[in-house]
């Protein structure tokens, strides 16, 4: 371990208690460190702008800044335990190119904001992915919703067969679903906007900082105005970014169990492509939906992380080194969550319907609330129709599209329901 920050009077760091601080700290950190240069990178600008550093010092940092963030990139700098964390590697590396102007990058501000922010801009970028996941899946249910609109697709509640449905339909809720989700991403990511570099440990700096000026440099909405709040937001902002991911995912296991019913021997109605199924190590007649199982399964892993940072998060105000364990919460999540959303649009876009085992999943009772409605419309008392529509002898066998037709969306017409779906897309776009 090289010498640590905050090493003085000669205390010796045991190295069990060091390894137990920094666990996998500075591993998970190689997820943040490029946001961490980009702060470091706006605070330097900052100080430059309060005199701190002079034009070279600043130029000096900025040059290097850069540098190591393409040697990360590059991987001829790679952060591991021989660095107490991200925040000492970047600092170290300064002083050990700039000797004196290195040794200044620290002025005003506190691994306390630094992480803060670090995690701040990472997670912006993770739900602005996320988003566009979904905003992805969307467009492609929009675009089968109208391709499939006459698929005529067995309506199930209770597991029980109930009135017919279609490909309009069926479509229509994942990409209405998935709107909502995108939607609520965005919403997200603008209700965390917020800058907290320049809090410092909690308590702010007796310095007046250009918070304004980094604030705009990093692209935030605005800034956290209280220091002490900004450390409070910690978690909170965490357990908000991963349940709007959660959101997305709980459409996903929804979707996937569909998928997973509709891909069985006994229902058969849609053909997965073959590089979204695996094979058995011993049963040789075994393709299996395991993609899809695992789609089912990351709501589990997401909701399980954001539970760890909600345990994490009975502490009295200020920061506390407890708060390191939301990181690989927060990696945990976004990872699983992301990969899985990816995963979805290239997924859907490829499904094939297998009308013949739909249509033979059809039956006459099917059609029986529509008989019901149609002969309330015709007078009768709902009640009576009901009663009457009950009676199997009147059950007659009909088209799906005529079934269809009536209540494929409000008005009984399909068009507006995709348009009114298409123009929310818009908006995302
Ligand atoms: N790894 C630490 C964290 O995630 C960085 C902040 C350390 N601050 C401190 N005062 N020890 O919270």
């Amino acid at each position: 371990m090289s010498t640590l920050l905050w090493q003085k009077d000669g205390v010796v760091v045991d190295a069990a208690i060091q390894a137990f601080l920094a666990g996998d700290d500075v591993i998970l950190d190689r997820e943040f460190i490029r946001y961490d240069i980009t702060a470091s990178r706006a605070h330097a600008s900052g100080l430059h702008k309060i005199g701190v550093l002079d034009a070279d010092e600043w130029a000096a940092i900025d040059r290097e800044l850069q540098q190591l963030d393409q040697d990360v990139v590059s991987g001829a700098f790679v952060l591991d335990a021989h660095y107490e964390d991200m925040h000492s590697a970047i600092e170290a590396r300064l002083i050990d190119r700039l000797a004196e102007t290195g040794k200044k990058i620290h002025t005003g501000r506190s691994r306390n904001d630094q992480v803060l922010v670090a995690t701040r801009l990472w997670l912006k970028a993770q739900l602005l992915a996320c988003q566009q996941h979904c905003t992805a899946i969307a467009q492609v249910a929009l675009a089968r919703a109208a391709q499939d609109r006459d698929v005529a697709i067995p309506g199930y509640t209770h597991l029980q067969r109930a009135m017919v449905s279609s490909g309009l339909m069926w479509w229509s809720a994942w990409a209405e679903a998935f709107i909502d989700n995108a939607e609520r991403l965005r919403a997200t990511a603008a209700w965390l906007d917020s800058n907290p570099l320049g809090t410092a440990a909690g308590y702010g700096v007796n310095m007046a900082l250009d918070r304004a000026h980094v604030t705009e440099a990093l692209g935030f909405a605005r800034m956290q105005v209280s220091p002490i709040y900004a450390q409070l937001s910690r978690g909170k902002f965490e357990i908000a970014a991963i349940e709007a991911v959660c959101s997305a995912l709980l459409d996903v296991r929804r979707l996937a169990w569909d998928l997973s019913l509709f891909t069985t021997a006994e229902f058969g109605f849609v053909k997965l492509p073959a590089h979204y199924t695996t094979g058995s190590s011993l049963m040789p007649n075994k393709r299996n939906p395991d993609v899809i199982e695992l789609l089912r399964a990351a709501y589990a892993r997401c909701a399980a992380s954001r539970t760890e940072i909600e345990q994490l998060m009975s502490l009295p105000s200020g920061y506390h080194r407890d708060l390191q364990f939301s990181k690989p919460a927060i990696v945990n999540a976004f990872k699983q969550g992301g990969m899985a959303l990816a995963l979805v649009s290239p997924l859907l876009d490829a499904l094939v319907w297998v009308p013949e085992k739909l249509n033979a999943s059809l039956d006459a009772s099917m059609h029986a609330t529509d008989l019901a409605l149609e002969l309330a419309q015709s007078g009768m008392p709902f009640r009576d129709a009901y009663q009457a529509a009950a009676n199997p002898e009147r059950w007659e066998t009909r088209s799906a599209e005529s079934s269809l037709q009536a209540r494929v969306s409000p008005g009984g017409h399909a068009m507006p329901m995709l348009e009114i779906l298409a123009a929310r897309l818009q908006t995302l776009i």
